[in-house]
């Protein structure tokens, strides 16, 4: 019987406005547990600073596991935008030298799908995009996967392309959520929105499982900072979601994936009237 494979999904540790707590406990994990890899599933920083994406490097650099991290909108020059247009990669790249993008584990292959985009002919551009171009790269990767391995996608926008109220998310997102459920893959892993689920996207090719995982920075949604432990054990993929206070899995994880990573509004704070102006009101200088 294969050895079981255990994966630590870590995602928004945003250097810059890391918890450090949350950061020492992840490493003291990783170090104790030896798992067979990490993925860090984007916004490894906070605006890709130069200082953040240092310490970025130096972190993921001492974790003594293989590692694969994928881009997320918070690591694409936010104070340069000439470089944010001209090579918006460039200091993502700067880290990509030391991790490995695919993974290939025994019976399990990890494979990223770039969901960020420089700009969008639409705001915000925190929004995920996934290319024609970005798809076509990972669905070539996966189709060069030997059967019976099984595939585990890694993203850091969500997939889904609306929000139940028909909002948009990540444009382009149905296609791939098809093709990937056309393609069988195990689940896609995502980080983003600062809190974890583990939900089923209907597709008309067929179910995709969507497992999210949360923050280990400080800006946090609804939930603690967490990492999600996952284990791929005859061909079965569970989840547990560890985080410092032990909230169990199931309360950790939310039920929709909501639009970002910004706390939801708490009923006692109402949102001020906004008086509507009248056209004909006298400009104020
Ligand atoms: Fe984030
Ligand atoms: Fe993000």
């Amino acid at each position: 019987m294969a050895e079981p494979i255990t994966l630590f999904h870590l995602s928004d540790i945003h250097f810059g406005l890391e918890d450090t707590r949350a950061l020492a406990w992840v490493e003291r994990c990783i170090d104790e547990e030896r798992p067979t890899a990490v993925a860090v599933t984007g916004d490894l920083t906070m605006r890709a600073r130069r200082h953040e994406f240092a310490a970025a490097n130096s972190w993921i650099a001492a974790l003594d596991t293989p590692v694969t991290v994928e881009v997320g909108n918070h690591d694409l020059p936010y104070f340069n935008l000439i470089e944010r247009f001209a090579d918006p990669y460039k200091r993502f790249r700067a880290i990509e030298s030391l991790l490995e993008r695919e993974l290939d584990l025994p019976g399990l292959a990890i494979v990223p799908l770039k969901t960020t985009a420089r700009a969008q002919w639409r705001w915000p551009w925190s929004n995920g995009w996934i290319t024609q171009d970005a798809l076509r790269q990972t669905l070539a990767a996966i189709d060069a996967v030997p059967a019976p391995k099984r595939v585990l996608v890694t993203a850091h926008h969500p997939l889904p392309e609306r929000r139940a109220d028909g909002k948009l998310l990540t444009r382009g997102g149905t296609e791939a959520l098809e093709e990937l459920a056309a393609r069988g893959v195990l689940a896609v892993l995502s980080g983003h929105i600062h809190d974890p689920f583990d939900m089923v996207a209907e597709t008309a090719k067929g179910p995709v499982r969507m497992i999210g995982a949360g923050t280990l920075s400080r800006r946090i949604r609804s939930t603690p900072p967490s990492f999600n432990q996952l284990t791929y054990a005859e061909g079965q993929l569970t989840v547990k979601v560890r985080n410092l206070e032990d909230v169990p899995t199931r309360k950790m994880q939310i039920d929709d994936v909501p639009e970002n990573a910004l706390p939801p509004r708490r009923p006692q704070e109402p949102v001020a009237p906004v008086a509507a102006v009248p056209e004909s009101d006298p400009p104020v200088h």
